[in-house]
C-alpha cells in the first residue's frame, strides 16, 4: 500500500492552471423516489427552506423538482412521474442520491471545452434555456460513476432557480447549516487515484491531502482518501477508495447498494455546531455515536476549546485539532433506506483538515452498524 500520508501540496494555483475558475457549488441535485417526501425531509429535518417548485402545475410532464436552501446551500430535489425515463431509471438502480454537482462559473462553454479537450466525457453541450426571468447557460461533464459536474452561468437569469420552476413560499427555521464545505466521493478499490488525475487534469484541482489506510484503519476494515481542491479553496472533493481489510470496508458496502462509484457523504458547515446538532436532533435526524471512552480522552489530544466539553459530551460531536487551529464535526446515519448517502455537520475554528484524530472512532460506530445491517 501507498505510505503517502499526509502529503499537501500547499503551492498556490495559477490562473492558468486553475482555467475553470469555478466561484462556487451552486447546487447539488438528488435523485430521489418521492420529491415530495425529499422536500419535506430537508424542509422540517434540516431547517432547509423550499423556495422553487417544477412539476404538472408548471408543465413539466417529466418530473417533480423542488429547491431548497439553507444559507449559501442549494437543494434540489427530483423524481420521475413515470418509469421510462433518464431519471426513473437512475432511481431504479441507485435508489436515492446526488446525481448532479453543480458548479457556478462564468463561461460555460470555456468550462465544457476546456474540461472535455482535456479527456472528460461530455454530459450535455453548452444549452441556454429561456423564460421571462432571463438566459439559463449550463453545460456538464461525467465524474465518477453515473454523476455529473454541471457548469452553469445565471449572471443573465434572476428567476427563483432555472426555467421551469416557479417560486414557492414556505416558511423555515434554520438550523443553521450554512455552507458546502465539502463532497466525498467513493470509488472502486484501486480506482482512487485514476480520479485524483481527473480532477487535476480535467478540472485543475490540486492535491491538498491524502491518508493511507495506515491512517484510516480499525482492527478490521480500512479506506484511503485523497482531497482534491479547487483554485480558490472554496470546492473540496475528497475521493476514497476501499482498502484491504479483515472484514467489509464501508466505502465496499456503500458501492455493493449505490451499485456505482456516487457520492458518500456532504459535509455542512455551521457556526454553532452544538445549537445546530441539538436543533437537528430535536428534529429526529439521527447521527453516529461514538464510544464515551472518546469523550475521556479528549482534553488531552485536542487541548482547550471553547465549546463546553459537556454539550459536546452529550451530543456526540466529535473534536479534532492539527496545526491551524480544531474543528467539530458530526456524521448522520444514511439519510435514505439504502446504506448510502450521509451528512455530516462540520465547524472549524481554523483547522484546515478533515478530522483525521476522529477516523479511528468514527469508523469503529460505522462497523458498529454495518454489523447491525449485516453488512461487515
Ligand atoms: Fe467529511
Amino acid at each position: 500500500m501507498t505510505k503517502t500520508a499526509p502529503v499537501s501540496d500547499a503551492r498556490p494555483i495559477t490562473e492558468e492552471a486553475d482555467f475553470l475558475q469555478i466561484k462556487s457549488i451552486d447546487h447539488v441535485h438528488f435523485y430521489v423516489g418521492n420529491a415530495k417526501h425529499a422536500m419535506y425531509y430537508w424542509w422540517k429535518g434540516f431547517g432547509f427552506q423550499p423556495v422553487a417548485y417544477a412539476g404538472l402545475e408548471t408543465k413539466n410532464r417529466d418530473f417533480a423538482s423542488y429547491v431548497l436552501k439553507s444559507g449559501q446551500i442549494r437543494f434540489v430535489v427530483s423524481a420521475p412521474y413515470g418509469p421510462t425515463s433518464e431519471l426513473a431509471a437512475h432511481h431504479m438502480v441507485h435508489g436515492d442520491g446526488v446525481k448532479i454537482i453543480a458548479m457556478e462559473v462564468d463561461d460555460v462553454e470555456k468550462a465544457w471545452k476546456a474540461t472535455t479537450e482535456r479527456g472528460g466525457k461530455s454530459a450535455w453541450s453548452p444549452r441556454e434555456e429561456k423564460d421571462e426571468h432571463g438566459i439559463y447557460r449550463t453545460s456538464a461533464i461525467y465524474t465518477y460513476g453515473e454523476t455529473i459536474h454541471m457548469f452553469v452561468d445565471r449572471s443573465d437569469y434572476n428567476g427563483p432557480f432555472a426555467p421551469g420552476y416557479k417560486s414557492m413560499e414556505r416558511q423555515a427555521e434554520s438550523a443553521g447549516l450554512a455552507a458546502v464545505d465539502h463532497m466525498v466521493g467513493n470509488v472502486q478499490l484501486g480506482k482512487m487515484n485514476q480520479w485524483v488525475n481527473f480532477y487535476h487534469q480535467v478540472m485543475g484541482f490540486r492535491q491538498l491531502l491524502a491518508f493511507d489506510d495506515k491512517d484510516i484503519s480499525t482492527e478490521y476494515s480500512a479506506l484511503m482518501s485523497k482531497v482534491m481542491q479547487n483554485g480558490n479553496g472554496r470546492v473540496k472533493f475528497p475521493i476514497n477508495e476501499p482498502a484491504e481489510g479483515k472484514k467489509k470496508s464501508q466505502i465496499e458496502e456503500y458501492l455493493d447498494y449505490y451499485l456505482t462509484p456516487g457520492v458518500q457523504h456532504i459535509a455542512m458547515a455551521t457556526g454553532d455546531i452544538i445549537g445546530t446538532v441539538e436543533e437537528l436532533k430535536r428534529r429526529g435526524i439521527e447521527f453516529l455515536r461514538v464510544p464515551d471512552t472518546y469523550y475521556e480522552a479528549l482534553p488531552d489530544r485536542v487541548g482547550a476549546i471553547k465549546e463546553d466539553l459537556q454539550a459536546i459530551h452529550d451530543l456526540g460531536i466529535l473534536v479534532d485539532r492539527d496545526d491551524e487551529g480544531y474543528l467539530l464535526q458530526i456524521f448522520s446515519k444514511p439519510i435514505q433506506d439504502r446504506p448510502t448517502m450521509f451528512i455530516e455537520v462540520i465547524q472549524r475554528r481554523g483547522a484546515k483538515g478533515f478530522g483525521k484524530g476522529n477516523f479511528r472512532a468514527l469508523f469503529e460506530s460505522i462497523e458498529a452498524e454495518q454489523e447491525k445491517r449485516g453488512n461487515l
